[in-house]
């Protein structure tokens, strides 16, 4: 999805906001563009379709442009066509008023319709340039402020929003706005800093500031003010972020997902590290309500204790991730789970028990649909629980509950090192929730944590032979469909298996559970067509053997990936992936990776940007 930088203080502004902006290529986009401010003189508008290195050339790498406050944008199309015209930032037409916007303003026709009785003119079909005019309009109508002409528009725009400003009456300032969209504010001493995301301003500072739903802050080289919807000063609070700099960079690697892949063993020992005490899961450091809790996790445990369903809810690798957690919670205790994708779960009216539990996963944090899942649990009473990477994103401040996966800044649009996390900490949900409510005991609870504490270790070893994956990729770079299958937790590793396939290889690709390819993608299956047989489970193994057989039968070429030890997988399969062993409750940890190497070697193997698929955006903070 968009992108939004800004940056006001002692330096040339064009060059920070096109590293920037570089840092935020990951989320998606389709043109960029910059406003720069020299003092009282005019603005700077500068745009370009396409990548970056087009607005860094047609800006001499920003030397061409001069002044020390501007706002800078990369565009993934809603409203309108991919175009320079459509490309942010866009001004008022005496260009008193330029800006950038991220989200959608739905009720933009409406607005422009108003504005056009009002003389207004539209050059663009984006509903950023109403929302830039609407300011323009009241600020002209009320001659007042700027936060009072933000505020009058604002209450004025119905949708979701992360707004960034500037007036022509003040150089050296910039407001900003949000709403359901993310908006981070940095300070140093060389100015203030404002993206999208961590990564945009991480090399300069890691002093920020969240800014709160339907907030304003007006940024000078000085500092930075909020206010509330009223035009009331707030105050917040100054937060140190915890990631470094070189984690947003690719140290070495071709390409993030590749460095990604290769940091799970860390992510996972990081956020294992957070919730066991050495011998027992501790939720002493779980925060409730944006704040560890002083009981030392009470709340929670009481939560968890008393549950009698649970509702997982996530889009796209994160639903995958609570697929396989269905499996681990059901198979720990008692307690039922139901996973749903969050776009269903929000429009479907849920019926929500009474003591059950929401739980939200999403590596961003700002998912649209989860986001909007997780306040209709809220509606209803239900508490939540979030699991999310990114720190003081809208989920984990929206949430009950807040169990942060401790991946770092993932930059590739492939989800690895996140999605990893994610699965320990579902695992680590699932040995609590057995542990109060009786269903694991001591030794039990002992056997579980020393099989997860050596889980790194056995990523580590598969990710010693990816080359066998590698040289796998290139030979069947040109395969059209491949179908993955499995049974129970194999066939939630399937699913995700698929999905990175898909997204940066561009080869079609389907999960199946094994047992339903009978009714109907079996009619799939032709001479050479790859089918990926995933067999970690031991009291599933033989029957998707024999669906990998049924499909050999009719022409299909066989990828078995099974654990150490099932050699007899080589009678049947073509070429066998063997995984380490571990309790079979965890194999997805293991069993995801030679996957995820395959969805990225396949697209290497066929020159695709893998870090940056087409269309695909980071964080989908839109419908
Ligand atoms: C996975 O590789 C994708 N990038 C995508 O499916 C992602 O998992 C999904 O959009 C959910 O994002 P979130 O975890 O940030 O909520």
């Amino acid at each position: 999805m968009c992108g939004i930088v800004g940056y006001v203080g002692k330096n040339q502004a064009a060059p920070i906001l096109l590293e920037g902006l570089e840092k935020l290529e990951y989320r998606g986009y389709d043109s960029a563009g910059i406003a720069v401010r020299n003092g009282e003189d005019d603005t700077v508008i500068v745009k370009a379709m396409g990548r970056l290195k087009k607005l860094a050339n047609k800006t001499d790498q920003g030397k061409a442009v001069k002044g020390t406050c501007g706002i800078g944008h990369t565009r993934w199309a809603t409203h309108g066509e991919p175009s320079e015209l459509n490309a942010h930032p866009h001004c008022s037409d005496d260009m008193n008023v330029v800006g950038v916007h991220n989200g959608i303003i739905e009720n933009f026709q409406e607005l422009r319709q108003k504005l056009a009785h009002h003389d207004y003119h539209f050059y663009s079909d984006t509903d950023t340039e109403v929302a830039i005019k609407l300011i323009d309009y009241y600020y002209k109508k009320y001659a007042g402020t700027p936060v009072d002409a933000i505020n009058h528009a604002l209450v004025r725009i119905r949708g979701s929003y992360a707004l960034a400003v500037m007036f022509k009456e003040y150089p050296g300032e910039i407001y900003v706005a949000r709403k359901d969209n993310p908006m981070i504010l940095g300070k140093s001493d060389a100015g203030v800093f404002l993206g999208s995301d961590v990564p945009a301003i991480l090399k300069y500072t890691r002093r920020v500031y969240y800014i709160g739903n339907m907030e304003l802050g007006r940024l000078t080289s000085e500092g930075i003010t909020f206010y509330n919807l009223d035009g009331d000063e707030i105050k917040k609070e100054e937060t140190e972020i915890e990631w470094d700099a070189e984690s947003a960079d690719k140290c070495g690697y071709a390409h993030f997902m590749m460095k990604e892949i290769h940091e799970q063993p860390k992510a996972i020992t990081e956020t294992m590290k957070q919730y066991f005490d050495g011998s027992k899961v501790d939720f002493s450091t779980l925060e409730k309500n944006g704040a560890i809790e002083e009981a030392g996790g009470e709340k929670i445990n009481a939560v968890l204790k008393g549950l009698e369903r649970i509702y997982i809810v996530a889009c796209g690798s994160a639903y995958h991730a609570g697929v396989v957690g269905k499996n681990v919670i059901e198979g720990m205790t008692d307690v039922p789970v139901e996973v749903d994708l969050a776009s269903e779960f929000r429009y479907c009216d849920p019926k929500l028990m009474k003591n059950s539990i929401v739980v939200v996963i999403s590596q961003s944090g700002e998912t649209a649909d989860s986001l909007a899942a997780m306040r209709l649990a809220h509606d209803r009473g239900i508490p939540t629980l979030a699991i999310v990477n990114v720190f003081g994103s809208t989920i984990a401040r929206e949430a009950d509950y807040v169990m942060y996966t401790c991946a770092g800044p993932e930059i590739a649009v492939a989800t690895t090192k996140a999605y990893s996390a994610q699965l320990i900490t579902l695992y680590l949900l699932a040995i609590k929730i057995g542990e109060l409510t009786g269903t694991l005991d001591d030794d039990r609870i002992k056997e579980l944590m020393t099989a997860l504490e050596q889980i790194p270790n056995s990523i580590e070893k598969i990710l010693d032979d990816k080359e066998r994956i590698q040289w796998f990729a290139a030979k069947y770079a040109s395969a059209q469909d491949v179908f993955f299958i499995g049974r129970g937790i194999d066939y939630a590793i399937g699913l995700e298996g698929s999905l990175k396939m898909k997204e940066i290889s561009y080869i079609h690709s389907e999960a199946y559970a094994a047992g339903e390819l009978k009714h109907g993608t079996i009619s799939l299956i032709e001479k050479d067509t790859l089918v990926i047989g995933i067999m970690t489970q031991p009291d599933l193994f033989e029957k998707t053997r024999s669906n990998m057989v049924e499909v050999k039968s009719r022409g299909a070429y066989l990828f078995g990936l099974t654990t150490y030890g099932n050699y007899s997988v080589e009678d049947t399969v073509d070429f066998a992936v063997y995984v380490p062993r571990t309790l079979e409750c965890f194999a997805a940890s293991l069993a995801i990776i030679p996957l995820q190497l395959l969805g990225y070697y396949l697209a290497v193997a066929k020159g695709e940007d893998v870090d940056k698929p087409r269309n695909l955006a980071k964080s989908v903070t839109v419908e």
